[in-house]
């Protein structure tokens, strides 16, 4: 299925989140995580798929997130969970920068579907 442009929704001015950083928003009643890293932005769930703990506030190396309660690592790319308490992804969504303004899609990346 291919997406519209109408798809996204704009959550915030580029400059709002900082570098190795992350900023949740509700988006069509998604609580979503906009992620800023060296390889750019990247939009997961904002619930982590081990005990769904809040994943805002997690420190985030590289193109890593680390839930702040146990610590499992989510490869914000494509939200494949590294280490041993959890095998469900996190799933990810579209995102793009139009000028300073990060957009979202509501809706999952193809095969991540819930
Ligand atoms: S709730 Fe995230 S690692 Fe346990």
């Amino acid at each position: 299925m291919s997406l519209l442009s109408s798809d996204f929704v704009r959550v915030c001015d580029a400059e709002e989140i900082n570098m190795n950083d992350g900023k949740s928003f509700q988006v069509a009643g998604r609580n979503i995580l906009v992620c800023r890293t060296k390889e750019g932005f990247f939009a997961v769930d904002n619930l982590c798929t081990h005990q769904l703990q809040e994943l805002e506030g997690g420190k985030i190396r590289g193109c890593y997130i680390f839930c702040p309660l146990h610590g499992q690592r989510f490869d914000l790319r494509d939200g494949k969970p590294i280490g041993q308490l959890t095998d469900k992804p996190l799933p990810t969504y579209p995102i793009e920068l139009e000028g300073r303004d990060v957009r979202v899609s509501p809706r999952p990346n193809v095969g991540e579907r819930d």
